[in-house]
């Protein structure tokens, strides 16, 4: 396998199964976010025997062609079989427009697996959604917002359609998406043609039809343009609300925000519902990928065990283990997600007074911070591995055979660890680095090929896709 070579594993869940063991699995994961740090038991993700017992063994290594299912696909009752949602019939947006954007959606917030993941694929996705299905219907309407009367209808029908396709029945809460955010909350301009009177909505257009997702995360250059327009029409009729300078009042900033929605829906409005999802998942992944998403608790009991020179390695590995045996059953993460995560914890354990390198120490690398699924391996029966998701957008997707979603290998590299001297990598480069191979894993592509022993098989069936 050459250097550069991306892989990516794809796991392809057998719907009713993956109910099952996901129904398990968040369970584990809200007891063990109240349980306390020192409870050692390991007993993640475990495969009920009745499922691990039918799966056959390990195909040869080396055969990265897709292998078949390895059971019959069962009916996908959720989805094949949709109930009719019910509408109130007051909301104006034109769904049947977007109904592939819609199904999409409900499929990124499938049920048990969109907790998961919630923050990077099913809010996005969903977010994106309704910005779309405003900013279609604005072509029609001339308004950039709807009223609250109208917000409500469409936030409840948008909802019914999606759970009728099998979206999670909390996805508004999940999500924090309330009625009000679907009108112009604070901002002061809705209308498409005020809206051109005020914006350079050439230059809008420019920046922002067509984005490099791995760029613009980096040069910003849509977003800047978004967040200059934002601005523009957020100062309407007020000469208090200067631009810059550092005296921004918080009011104005929740402006400022409210009308970044309306510049994204207008943006919407132009472009097709298709390219207008990708930009928008493209902008709103930049600062997913900013944030660990993970709760860190308390990290005395390392301190404890690591502190004052590690006099006991052992001791130290173990109290490590533990503590990221925590972290690993909180969320799927982005790899660049972990690595904001293993800042983040490296940080605090420097706060403690930890000044050796403990990732490499105990050899803590970056999946080990993601939710970990088990896999099959012949020679140890079962094994644990994390689970990165890339760092671009993704999508879960559907066929005949199950959910699927992409788990991304270039992420095995060991966690860094910052020297105390250096500034926190800026987001901007790592999303340049990281994506395309990270330093660390290039040329070890028998990282690749350990992956390969122990395939994924809380799936039933596993593709291998090499990329160039
Ligand atoms: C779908 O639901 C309808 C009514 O509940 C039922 O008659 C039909 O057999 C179902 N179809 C499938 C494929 O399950
Ligand atoms: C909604 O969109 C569809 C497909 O684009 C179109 O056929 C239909 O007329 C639209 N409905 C309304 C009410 O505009
Ligand atoms: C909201 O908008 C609809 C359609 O434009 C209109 O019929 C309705 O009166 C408006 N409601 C309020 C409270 O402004
Ligand atoms: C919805 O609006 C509330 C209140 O303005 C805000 O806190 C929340 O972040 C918004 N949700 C989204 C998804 O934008
Ligand atoms: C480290 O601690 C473990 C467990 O307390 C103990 O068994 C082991 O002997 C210790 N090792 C050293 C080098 O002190
Ligand atoms: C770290 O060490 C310093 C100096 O030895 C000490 O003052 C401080 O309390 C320690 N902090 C923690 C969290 O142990
Ligand atoms: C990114 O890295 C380059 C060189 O590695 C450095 O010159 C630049 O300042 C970095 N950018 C940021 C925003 O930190």
């Amino acid at each position: 396998m050459g250097v550069g070579m991306k892989e990516m594993v794809l796991l392809k869940f057998h719907l009713h199964h993956f109910i099952l063991v996901q129904l398990f699995l968040l369970a584990t994961s809200a007891h063990e976010l109240h349980g306390s740090i020192l409870d050692r038991r390991q007993d993640p993700i475990e495969m009920d025997s009745h499922v691990s017992s039918m799966i056959p063994g390990i195909p040869p290594l080396g055969a990265p062609q897709p292998l078949l299912p390895l059971l019959a696909p069962s009916p996908l009752v959720p989805f094949t079989n949709t109930s009719i949602p019910k509408l109130s019939g007051f909301c104006p947006l034109n769904f049947t427009a977007a109904e592939s954007l819609m199904s999409m959606t409900a499929i990124d917030c499938f049920e048990s697996f969109a907790p998961l993941a919630a923050n990077i694929i099913c809010c996005p996705q969903l977010e994106a959604t309704l910005s779309i299905l405003i900013g279609q219907s604005s072509k029609q309407t001339d308004m950039l917002a709807l009223n609250r009367t109208l917000s409500k209808y469409c936030l409840s029908d948008a909802k019914q359609i999606l759970i009728a396709q099998g979206a999670i029945h909390s996805l508004t809460q999940m999500c924090s998406i309330h009625s009000l955010n679907l009108t112009e909350a604070s901002c002061p301009v809705k209308d498409v043609n005020e809206f051109h009177d005020i914006v350079d909505t050439s230059k809008l257009l420019v920046a922002c039809e067509k984005i490099d997702p791995i760029k613009e995360c980096c040069n910003q250059m849509c977003q800047n343009a978004i967040l200059e327009a934002a601005t523009k029409i957020a100062s309407k009729g007020s000469d208090l609300l200067s631009l810059d300078g550092p005296h921004v009042l918080p009011e104005h900033s929740t402006r400022i925000n409210d009308c970044r929605t309306i510049v994204l829906r207008w943006l919407s409005g132009e472009l097709d519902p298709f390219n207008a999802k990708k930009i928008l998942r493209g902008i709103s992944n930049c600062n997913v990928n900013k944030v660990c998403p993970l709760v860190l608790p308390d990290v005395w009991h390392v301190a404890k065990a690591c502190g004052d020179g590690i006099n006991n390695k052992t001791v130290c590995c173990d109290a490590m283990e533990v503590y990221v045996s925590h972290l690993q059953r909180q969320s799927f993460l982005t790899n660049l997600q972990a690595l904001d995560c293993a800042e983040t914890l490296a940080m605090k354990l420097q706060k403690s007074n930890i000044t050796e390198d403990v990732y490499s120490l105990c050899h803590v690398s970056l999946k080990d911070f993601s939710l970990q699924v088990n896999h099959v391996d012949v020679s140890v029966n079962s094994q644990e591995a994390g689970c990165l998701l890339p760092s671009l957008p993704s999508d879960l997707t559907l066929d005949t055979t199950g959910i699927s979603f992409s788990c991304d290998l270039n992420d095995n590299i060991p966690a860094p660890w910052p020297s105390t001297s250096q500034v926190a990598t800026s987001a901007c480069n790592k999303t340049v680095n990281i994506p395309a191979l990270p330093a660390a894993a290039n040329g070890q592509s028998c990282l690749q090929s350990d992956y390969m022993l122990f395939p994924l098989l809380l799936a039933f069936s596993l593709l291998l896709m090499t990329r160039g």
